[in-house]
């Protein structure tokens, strides 16, 4: 079990955000990855060395990879398949309208892998987010096909990056699980991740799908609770940024996902919520509490858009302005981005928007096409009643608070992410709406142990 594989010949089918950076951290670690994906456009760009998303220092890695040979794109799965050790399959599993997860790209990945591979007997491993107990359609797909993909090993290895910090999570793991019958098998997907020097859980294949589940269910849940404790902040006058401070400081609920807003988003969180609440509902268990996680998660951008309603009167015809797009910060991912619901109720209400956003604006132009796209915080804050920070990208931290106030028709500034500091937006004379934060902000005073009180 201590051992560890030096250069092994991998392939990685599906060049999305998992695949890519699963395949190009694969690579730097000095193995042999092939990925290989359906869609030829995203190919040709990543051959010529460009990446078809936004992930800091994947770069590097990529420019790295095609320089030493040792990370190569096709849309080939005869190419990417030959002599291969591992099969890695990072397909996405989007939502179906029940909320279920749409096997769809798994199952036709399985059929690929099963009608082109040629020999040997590599080692599948699936990082695909799959429902629990669907484990065995991978096993099923890869045996019906063809003789030489009969019975082949397959690890359960669910993924925990983070978009934006992917990179850095691929190498700095917090825990790597694994879910396999074969315990051999198990054992050679860990040595390729033993150099992480992160602890590695094997388990059963349906326990490791249910362990991405249940973590991704529960940091939105984290989040709904907090943002819940908000709202009733705002109810009785308490700050709950010093709330999460003073809860986080517990070791046993830990400061991380504490951050109250507009709530959470992305391909992942919304999706697995939804998948979880689904097989609950399958399997006759209590859907209530993650059914009140996605109802929390969606109110709370109809209770900023009520706040606004409240300071501003009508919204109709009256311009606005938005800041950040993507579903969180240092991406350029809109997918479920709570930053795009909140302006389709702003223009629910009949307001004109104006956004910016340093880099999902052209992800955005096709979902919102009636909005006006603007190149900086400023053009977007011309002449509008009111501004939003729907997204806390670095940069907005330190806005010019003078210079906005300039350009707006009305200095309202709507914290929907809580980034700034009340009072300094205050005594630059804007009406400053936080989430869950009172009037007048007492700021707090952390002694540290053996410190005196000044
Ligand atoms: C999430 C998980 O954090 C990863 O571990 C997992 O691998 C990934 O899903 C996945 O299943 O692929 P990701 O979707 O990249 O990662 O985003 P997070 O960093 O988890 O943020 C999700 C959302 O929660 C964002 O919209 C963010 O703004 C929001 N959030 C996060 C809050 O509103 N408050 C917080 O305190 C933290």
């Amino acid at each position: 079990m201590q051992q560890t594989t030096k250069s092994a010949a991998i392939c990685v089918v599906g060049a999305g955000h998992v695949g890519l950076v699963t395949g190009a951290c694969l690579a730097d670690m000095g193995h042999r990855v092939a990925c290989v994906d359906v869609d030829g456009e995203k190919i040709a760009l990543l051959q010529q060395g460009r990446l078809p998303i936004y992930e800091p220092d994947l770069q590097p890695l990529l420019e790295k990879g095609a320089a030493s040979g040792s990370l190569r794109f096709t849309t080939s799965y005869e190419e990417a398949l030959e002599g291969v050790e591992f099969i890695f399959i990072a397909v996405n599993t989007p939502s179906t309208p029940e909320g279920a997860a749409d096997l769809r790209h798994v199952r036709d990945a399985a059929r690929c892998i099963g009608q082109a591979l040629k020999g040997g007997r590599p080692i599948v491993v699936n990082k695909s987010t799959v429902p629990v107990g669907t484990s065995e359609t991978v096993d099923h797909i890869l045996s019906a096909e063809n003789s030489a993909t009969e019975g082949l090993p397959v690890v359960s290895n669910p993924e925990f990056l983070r978009e934006g910090t992917a990179v850095h999570d691929f190498f700095h793991p917090d825990r790597v699980v694994l879910g396999c019958r074969d315990p051999e098998a198990a054992a050679r997907v860990a040595a390729l991740y033993r150099p992480l020097n992160s602890p590695i859980l094997i388990t059963d294949v349906k326990t490791a799908e249910m362990i991405k589940y249940a973590s991704n269910a529960f940091l939105a849940t984290k989040i709904s609770f907090i943002n819940e404790i908000a709202s009733i902040c705002e109810g009785v006058g308490a700050d709950v940024t010093q709330v999460a401070l003073g809860m986080g400081w517990d070791r046993r609920i830990g400061p991380d996902f504490l951050r109250a807003g507009l709530g959470y988003g992305g391909s992942c969180l919304p999706q697995d919520v939804r998948a979880l609440s689904h097989m609950a509902y399958i399997y006759v268990s209590h859907r209530q509490l993650l059914n009140a996680v996605m109802q929390i998660n969606v109110d709370q951008r109809r209770r900023l858009v009520r706040r606004l309603r409240e300071v501003l009167g009508t919204m109709e015809d009256k311009p606005i302005a938005v800041l950040g797009l993507s579903f969180k910060p240092d991406t350029d991912d809109i997918r479920d981005a709570p930053a795009l619901d909140f302006i389709r109720l702003l223009e629910y209400e009949g307001a004109h928007v104006r956004v910016y956003d340093p880099q999902a604006a052209d992800q955005a132009r096709a979902e919102l096409p009636d909005i006006a796209y603007c190149t900086d915080p400023y053009e977007a804050a011309q002449g509008c009643l009111a501004l939003i920070i729907a997204t806390e990208w670095d940069e907005f931290r330190s806005l010019d608070l003078a210079r906005l106030k300039e350009c707006m028709a009305k200095p309202v500034l709507a914290d929907g992410r809580n980034v700034l500091d009340p009072t300094t937006v205050r005594q630059h004379g804007f009406t400053y709406l936080g989430v869950g934060r009172p009037e007048q902000v007492q700021p707090p005073i952390i002694l540290e142990p053996g410190q005196r009180e000044a």
